[in-house]
């Protein structure tokens, strides 16, 4: 098989203008409410890109862990290569990428740091395990061998054994308020259906893009 013969048609249906919803944050959830229905391989997971001081793009998966008309969540280690950049870059951009239903959603928008109530809500809800494992790994530093990693969490289980698990100060949650929304829904013979939301002050000003 060829890598050029490789292709299929996208046939899910069409997205028209009066099905969408005015608010692309309510148009997101309903889309991400289908894409749980369709019992899609991590509905929640988006590829987070970054840049970094020499304008060089990054990506990588995490997961969203909240969103509302404030925002999208996602957690990290504060002092990973993902937040280093966040430092001194705040513009990021989000990408789910759906294929089962023939989706995706690309959003652009400004990250802030959460509060340390809202880390803390969320650390404590997290298995024992994710929770060592955050403290464990210096994300993103080089390590020698993975051994290393396991020693620190094997002593890291032993020092929690009894007691609770503090949120560390270097881990915690991003909001990535959105500037826009672009959701694309697969046609036939390429046809695909586009339509950016765009912040404007207030309201968000919506059009059709060319696929
Ligand atoms: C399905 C999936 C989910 C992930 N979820 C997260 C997450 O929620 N937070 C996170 O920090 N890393 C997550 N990762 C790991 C990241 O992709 C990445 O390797 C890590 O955050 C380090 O990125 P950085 O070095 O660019 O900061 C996930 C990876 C995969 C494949």
């Amino acid at each position: 098989m060829e890598l050029e013969d490789i292709r299929r048609e996208y046939c899910k249906g069409g997205l028209r203008r009066k099905d969408l919803l005015a608010d692309p944050v309510d148009q997101f959830n309903l889309w991400l409410q289908q894409a749980i229905d369709a019992k899609l391989t991590d509905p929640t997971a988006m590829t987070v890109a970054t840049v970094d001081e020499t304008g060089q793009p990054f990506q990588r998966i995490v997961l969203l862990k909240d969103v509302d008309q404030r925002g999208f969540v996602f957690y990290t280690n504060l002092g990973s290569r993902k937040a280093q950049h966040i430092e001194h870059n705040a513009k990021v951009s989000l990408h789910f990428p759906w294929h089962p239903i023939e989706r995706q959603v690309h959003i652009t928008g400004v990250a802030e740091k959460l509060s340390a109530a809202e880390n803390m809500k969320y650390f404590s809800s997290r298995p024992k395990g994710s929770q060592l494992a955050a403290i464990a790994s210096k994300q993103s530093s080089r390590i020698s061998a993975r051994g290393v990693l396991e020693g620190k969490f094997l002593e890291l289980k032993q020092k929690f054994a009894a007691g609770e698990i503090p949120v560390p100060s270097f881990w915690g949650g991003f909001r990535i308020k959105p500037e826009s929304i672009e959701f694309w829904q697969g046609g036939e013979h390429r046809l695909h259906d586009r339509f950016l939301f765009s912040k404007q002050q207030q309201a968000w000003q919506i059009d059709r893009l060319a696929p």
